[in-house]
């Protein structure tokens, strides 16, 4: 099975690793997609989470990584997925991913979504939070790998 995990990862913190650590053992192939789309306003560069991402997740054999505009389902079959991963927190993200997933299921019946639910000790965190974190200067150490910690204060600062 061919499964992407699309996401913003920006920056991924170690709630997305985790989520991508245990979908590569379940998939037979891992593609990361990194949305590159102009309505948001990142922090990050497409390229610089891509670069962030290949560097934190070496270790891995079956995972590729690409950026992604459009729609998720065109990149999803036009890469021959069958499945698109996403990591489920708390009841607060439940509405939003299955709006998410009932849509891709309307515009391709044969492309499944699968939820993998967070490791607890990642429930509370988002890219979001750490920005936050970062930005007024509290410690990120714990929530995000170090290489990613450095460019995100060189970014901030
Ligand atoms: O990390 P995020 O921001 O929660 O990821 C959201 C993402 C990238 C999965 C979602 O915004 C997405 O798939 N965008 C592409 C546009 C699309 O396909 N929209 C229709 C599905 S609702």
């Amino acid at each position: 099975m061919i499964a992407v995990y699309p996401g913003s990862f920006d920056p991924a913190t170690y709630g997305h690793i985790d989520i991508i650590e245990r979908s590569a053992k379940i998939a037979d192939k891992l593609i990361v997609a990194v949305l590159n789309n102009s309505a948001k306003q990142p922090l990050f560069s497409a390229q610089e989470r891509l670069d962030m991402l290949k560097e934190t997740c070496k270790g891995i054999d079956n995972i590729e990584f690409a950026a992604f505009s459009g729609l998720l389902i065109d990149f999803a079959k036009n890469n021959g997925a069958s499945a698109v991963i996403r990591g489920l927190r708390a009841v607060s993200d439940f509405e939003y991913e299955f709006q998410m997933a009932l849509t891709n299921k309307i515009l391709d019946e044969k492309i499944e979504t699968l939820f993998i639910s967070t490791s607890a000790q990642y429930a509370y965190l988002s890219s979001s939070i750490v920005k936050e974190v970062a930005r007024f200067g509290g410690s990120v150490s714990s929530m995000i790998p170090d290489a990613i910690e450095k460019r995100l204060l060189q970014k901030i600062r």
